[in-house]
């Protein structure tokens, strides 16, 4: 009886561990899609599709920022360099107003394209 007791303590103990290891396996590149890139009125969406403020582009360009200078699950290091950079110009230039910014920010923002590389499976 006691025995078992201990037991289901144990195994209380072992999936509160667990569960904890899960909450921390949160990322930051996973926080900066969830708060920006994900959804379909997503802060990426709304700038990306030329809805956003000045506001909302100074806005991406934070959560962008914080991508380079993380390891991806997935990929070569100069890849991650290389869409990493091309997503943070581009919003940069979004912000700045350049001509043709969207369509190119259309292109580095590419969820599939980074995904297939850089995400685990
Ligand atoms: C420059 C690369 C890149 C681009 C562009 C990108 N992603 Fe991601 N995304 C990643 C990586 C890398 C991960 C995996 C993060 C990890 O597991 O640490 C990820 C993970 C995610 C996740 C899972 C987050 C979680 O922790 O649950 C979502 C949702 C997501 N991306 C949405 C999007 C959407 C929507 C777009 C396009 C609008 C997009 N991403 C564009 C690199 C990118």
């Amino acid at each position: 009886m006691m025995k078992s007791n201990y037991l289901r303590t144990a195994v209380v103990v072992a999936l509160f561990a667990a569960s904890s290891v899960v909450f921390a396996a949160e990322t930051k590149i996973g926080k900066v899609m969830k708060e920006s890139m994900k959804g379909e009125s997503s802060l990426y969406k709304t700038v990306a599709l030329g809805k956003g403020t000045d506001a909302d582009a100074a806005k991406l360009l934070a959560y962008v920022k914080q991508l380079p200078a993380e390891k991806p699950p997935e990929g070569t290091a100069e890849s991650w360099a290389k869409k990493t950079g091309a997503l943070v110009k581009a919003v940069e230039d979004v912000a700045a107003k350049k001509p043709d910014a969207i369509l190119v920010l259309q292109k580095a923002g590419n969820c599939k394209a980074c995904h297939t590389d850089h995400k685990a499976k």
